[in-house]
């Protein structure tokens, strides 16, 4: 790690480590728990596909929050939503233009406003475990869109962030929907209840025809080129493997109750444009105690089959709980149906902001962000063992690695980092 981000690092998590004795000042301190009428105050930061998806779910399932501020780099992005959000539910979205803020510091003048009691976190994920931080340094609630972190230092951001929260009794939900979800917790409580006995192994897959990618426009400079077409660059998305896949992974941690022991990956890429730093294919192989081997694969491949089934192996029986609204079934070893239903993403993504509003309200805040810290982490392990064709494993990619991916300066314009193609053989892990 290079000596001014490894000194990046450090401050920040030293920042947010005092924040868990010092309060910041500026902030009002967390009253709990609220009355069940309190209104509760929400600012957005991010206000792109997901943070708009995020803002309107949070109105539809509370009747007892309002949007008070939002924060893009694009203030006709932050107004855009503003409109359509006040169409839809009226006085509830109290925005004023001056509670509209841009700039890569706008998060910043966004936790300052007074009355903002949650915030909801939907930029692209380099910038998460950075707006995490500051978030609950303020004591503010949170909810955090996945993935959570896109590398090591991030995920060290997270697990302190977590332990802060927790020990002042402000919420973190993450934007994990599978994990409330009815298919999902149903059938993962079937399977601890024994349904299709030991579990012996799993394939995850999140295999597609390909995602955005947006070029160039003129006049931009190189960093904000990157921030706009953030897929395609592993420190603002952390590949596909981290960007989309982390759904499946999080079902893997899931079922196997925490992070594996070691990953062993390949892949590469052929249909990316120039200077896209994305692979287009991984597979890992991610192994928990007694050797049992969860087999993960996904890919962005045009006019190919897709495939986004979670499939777990038991000695008695095999479960598949597939996406989005796919649903999910349990079958003995002889193919015999022992149970079934039908999902519901819509239904899940609304959850998860109605029960972290519900536990601020009823005093018992929901911090999860290890969990999703943990299931991110496994991604970065996964993708960082494909890029370089060594095994990692989960002591070393979180206790020695020190991998930062952050840069150390961001001005918008600026410059950005230079785009590579890692190489197996040549890049290592670090
Ligand atoms: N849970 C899910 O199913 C799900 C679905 C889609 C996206 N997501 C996640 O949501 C996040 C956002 O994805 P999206 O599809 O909405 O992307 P998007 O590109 O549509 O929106 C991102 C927005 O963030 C803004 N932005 C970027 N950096 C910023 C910064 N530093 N400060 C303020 N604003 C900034 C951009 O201008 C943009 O408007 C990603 O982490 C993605 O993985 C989750």
């Amino acid at each position: 790690m290079p000596e001014h981000s490894r000194r990046e690092f450090l401050a920040t998590t030293a920042a947010i480590g005092a924040a868990g004795l010092i309060a910041p000042t500026g902030f009002g301190a967390w009253r709990a728990p609220r009355q069940s009428g309190d209104q509760l105050g929400v600012a957005v930061i991010g206000c792109g596909g997901r943070g708009s998806g995020a803002a309107n779910d949070t109105l539809t399932a509370n009747t007892n929050v309002r949007i008070k501020a939002l924060v893009d780099l694009k203030a006709e992005a932050a107004k855009g939503l503003r409109d359509a959000l006040k169409e839809a539910h009226g006085e509830r979205v109290d925005v004023p233009d001056e509670r509209i803020f841009t700039g890569l510091d706008g998060y910043k003048k966004a936790l300052e406003v007074e009355g903002v009691d949650v915030v909801i976190l939907a930029t692209c994920p380099g910038f998460r475990p950075l707006h995490i931080a500051a978030a609950v340094a303020a004591k503010k609630h949170v909810f955090a869109e996945k993935p959570v972190c896109v590398d090591t230092a991030g995920y060290h951001i997270c697990c302190a962030a977590h332990d802060i929260a927790k020990s002042q009794g402000t919420a973190i939900v993450t934007g994990t929907q599978y994990r409330r979800q009815a298919s999902f917790v149903e059938g993962i409580q079937r399977i601890r209840d024994g349904m299709i006995g030991e579990v012996v192994g799993m394939t995850a897959r999140y295999c597609s025809n390909g995602i955005w990618y947006r070029e160039r426009k003129p006049g931009m400079s190189d960093m904000e080129y990157q921030i706009y077409n953030w897929m395609h660059f592993t420190w603002l998305s952390g590949d596909q493997i981290a960007e989309q896949a982390v759904h499946n992974i999080d079902i893997i941690h899931w079922v196997m109750g925490g992070p594996p022991v070691r990953a062993f990956a390949s892949g590469g890429r052929w249909n990316r444009p120039a200077d896209s730093e994305m692979w287009d294919s991984m597979s890992v192989d991610y192994e928990f105690d007694g050797g049992r081997i969860c087999s993960f694969n996904c890919r962005h491949w045009p006019n190919s089959d897709n495939a986004f089934d979670n499939v777990v192996y038991g000695s008695k029986g095999i479960a598949t709980l597939r996406a989005f609204n796919d649903g999910s079934r349990i079958v003995d070893r002889s193919g015999k149906e022992l149970w079934s239903t039908k999902g519901d993403i819509g239904k899940a993504y609304r959850e998860e902001h109605r029960a972290l509003v519900e536990s601020v309200v009823a005093g018992r805040p929901i911090v999860e962000l290890r969990q999703t810290a943990e299931a991110s982490m496994m991604a970065v392990m996964g993708r960082e063992a494909a890029y370089s064709g060594q095994t990692a494993t989960w002591d070393f990619m979180t206790t020695k690695s020190k991998l930062n991916l952050f840069p150390a300066k961001i001005e918008i314009p600026g410059e950005a980092p230079m785009p590579v193609v890692r190489r197996p053989g040549e890049y290592r892990l670090v």
